[in-house]
């Protein structure tokens, strides 16, 4: 697989619940992230200011007439969610940007309890889609993020191998982006997706994300996947508390 097939895939980031009303740094293929909540919606930025090289997640929102703009915590440039620089401090009443005052945006999605990626600007052809969940409602729950010290091909081979023990007869039923699957079985509607993001060559970063339909029984569906043996107890025990606690994560799929 090649770097621009990974960089024109969708990467679970973070869970969505943990980008509130300030800035957050994060990685994707090496590439340093600022995610950001601008004008409504998520925003990434490279996470580097294009002044002194500052991490633009050290900053905050501040909301003007035109919109909200990120302000770097150095010197007090701003940006706007495009990435643009809008205002360099320095400059006074004189405001002349110029044109490398900026820093690339990356398109950017709330999707099933997570934010994703992409490093694309939202301008460019979208060769991937988000990763679906199939027809019907579902309760879904965002798990954290792991690192493994394995290649990414490596880790995902691993999650196909496994996917049989903790959905039993459950099928592969899509692989929407280069790195990122949703197991469903249909007996007990409970669907899994699994996101994995190189980090180096040896080391890899999965994000899962479980959905069980929402019809079920919450302590039903508790118990049957605590009594699961994927072999992953921090996984299978994240799972259960995401599930069986309130209804942030009811979502529709499609
Ligand atoms: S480093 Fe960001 S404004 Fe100077």
């Amino acid at each position: 697989m090649s770097a621009l097939d990974l960089r024109s895939a969708w990467h679970a980031v973070v869970p969505a619940e943990s980008l509130r009303d300030w800035p957050i740094g994060a990685s994707v293929l090496d590439e340093p992230i600022a995610l950001v909540r601008m004008n409504g919606t998520v925003v990434a930025l490279r996470d580097v200011c294009a002044h002194m090289n500052v991490a633009l997640s050290g900053g905050w929102v501040t909301r003007y007439e035109a919109g909200d703009e990120l302000v770097c915590p150095s010197h007090r440039w701003r940006y706007n969610a495009a990435g643009r620089c809008t205002y360099i401090p320095e400059l006074g009443d004189e405001q002349v940007i110029p044109e490398w005052a900026a820093v690339p945006s990356y398109s950017a999605r709330e999707h099933y309890g997570a934010i994703w990626v992409r490093l694309q600007s939202e301008g460019q052809r979208e060769s991937n889609e988000l990763p679906q969940l199939p027809d019907g409602r579902w309760h879904v729950a965002a798990v954290q993020a792991q690192t493994w010290k394995a290649p990414a091909q490596t880790v995902l081979d691993y999650f196909v191998m496994q996917a049989g023990n903790l959905l039993g007869s459950g099928t592969l039923s899509a692989c929407a982006s280069p790195l990122a699957a949703v197991w469903v079985k249909d007996g007990c509607s409970l669907a899994v997706m699994v996101s994995v993001t190189p980090l180096t060559r040896k080391a890899s970063r999965s994000f899962w994300i479980a959905a069980v339909d929402i019809g079920i029984d919450s302590h039903l569906r508790t118990a049957s996947l605590t009594q699961n043996e994927f072999g992953h107890a921090e996984f299978c025990k994240g799972l259960a508390h995401r599930l069986a606690s309130g209804s942030d994560y009811a979502a529709t799929a499609g």
